[in-house]
């Protein structure tokens, strides 16, 4: 991508939240924005942040910047200084940054390389752990972990099985397992190190099964089992083997899982399953807990909810002025809060993002639009008859009126 964009474009920025480790071992290859031994574009810089405290040894905010000169353009150090200033305070926060020492340390060779080895291999072998228990039990369901159709016997074998290919590559080769359609091959790879696990219910075309075992139910059954998950979407949710994941940690998540299966099986009541859940939404407490799956899902189903979040990212969206024009509404105190009935044709002043999948969908200045704000009055609606299991937007601001009902505004422009 850097020799195709250099050129044409004078900085390239790779968002690598989630990849600092890549550089680390040369399974990831050039999947990542900068290498030891790879060529320097001519003229693009390249920037690369990431967070050392999601993959790495650093503690929250230990977020960093990396640059890469161009073969003819040097980084103005003194400049970016200035720039990266306006947005941090003024008092070093030394704890964060012996933290950044700390990560780099540990990821010295030959170290750094076997504990990124090592993540991968565990990872590896619960996605092995996962098939087997899948075989063992035969015709009846079991979790998914979404990924290549094969991986080796052992060991952590070759990158390419994760590269995501293109439709005529896919066919060609006779895989199919990634659910994307169109897309350039070669440009993307999963990562093995995350993990996104697939609960039954919904299949990658978005239809719904007449059964179905929200994802949100597991992780929470997980949750009381003293295993927190790490992202949670509607029919799936997603684990890291960072560093210093073991087999011991991950083998008691898969039990958990067994256990849930079990429970689920025996429609076990929720009063025993999930206590702490119940004990803050009492009126589940006489469900079983197949009951509950099955509630929650039929209503998904009911309001087309994978169809509609996909509908709505695809929909026409109007910017009416620069995001940093509508952004600067707040300090100015041009701001008005509108009650989502009349948001229709509103221009927002903040990012409004739902969650899953925690993407935005608009940005400041833009306008909403029937399908967002259809979108909305589902999400409330769906609240109101869901406690527990609510659609969270940021950038919603939520009141509870004198009736005692919730109701639900964005800040947008004032008219
Ligand atoms: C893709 C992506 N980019 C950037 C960020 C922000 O990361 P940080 O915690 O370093 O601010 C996140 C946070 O989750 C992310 O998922």
């Amino acid at each position: 991508m850097k020799k195709l964009l250099d050129g044409y474009v004078e900085n390239i920025h790779f968002d690598e939240a989630w990849l600092p480790h890549a550089a680390f071992h040369p399974f990831y290859g050039s999947y990542h924005a900068m290498g030891k031994k790879r060529k320097r574009p001519k003229e693009a810089m390249v920037y690369s942040t990431q967070s050392i405290h999601k993959l790495l040894a650093g503690i929250s905010q230990a977020s960093h910047v990396l640059v890469q000169d161009s073969q003819t353009v040097k980084l103005d150090k003194h400049l970016f200084n200035e720039a990266y200033l306006m947005h941090t305070s003024t008092s070093p926060q030394y704890s964060i940054i012996a933290s950044c020492d700390v990560a780099a340390a540990m990821m010295e060779p030959p170290g750094g390389t076997a504990l990124v080895e090592e993540s991968i291999l565990e990872a590896l072998d619960f996605r092995r752990a996962m098939r087997k228990v899948d075989d063992e039990y035969g015709q009846d369901w079991w979790f998914k972990v979404w990924g290549p159709d094969q991986i080796v016997e052992e060991g952590i074998g070759r990158a390419d099985k994760w590269i995501l290919k293109g439709e005529a590559a896919k066919a060609k080769a006779g895989v199919n397992w990634h659910g994307f359609g169109k897309m350039a091959t070669d440009f993307n790879m999963l990562d093995p190190i995350k993990a996104t696990i697939v609960t039954p219910g919904l299949d990658l075309s978005g239809k719904f099964a007449k059964q179905g075992i929200p994802a949100s139910i597991v992780t929470k059954f997980l949750a009381e089992h003293g295993v927190v998950v790490e992202k949670t979407g509607l029919y799936s949710f997603f684990i890291m083997f960072t560093i210093g994941i073991t087999k011991g940690r991950w083998n008691s998540m898969l039990t958990a899982l067994q256990q849930f299966k079990d429970d689920y099986a025996k429609n076990q009541p929720m009063w025993r399953v999930l206590p702490e859940f119940v004990q803050k939404y009492p009126r589940y407490e006489k469900m079983g807990l197949a009951d509950l799956c099955q509630h929650v899902h039929a209503l998904y189903a009911k309001y087309d909810i994978a169809r509609l979040t996909t509908e709505m990212y695809l929909s026409d969206l109007t910017p009416a002025m620069k995001p940093s024009d509508a952004y600067a509404h707040i300090a100015l105190r041009k701001t008005e809060r509108v009650e989502i009935d009349h948001l229709q044709g509103r221009i927002t002043v903040g990012l409004v993002t739902p969650y899953p999948p925690g993407i935005p969908l608009l940005i400041p200045g833009e306008v909403f639009n029937k399908k967002i704000v259809d979108y909305l009055k589902f999400a409330r609606e769906f609240n109101a008859l869901c406690p527990g299991f609510e659609t969270d937007i940021h950038g919603l601001v939520e009141e509870e009126g004198e009736d005692g009902k919730t109701r639900y505004y964005a800040d947008c422009v004032r008219n």
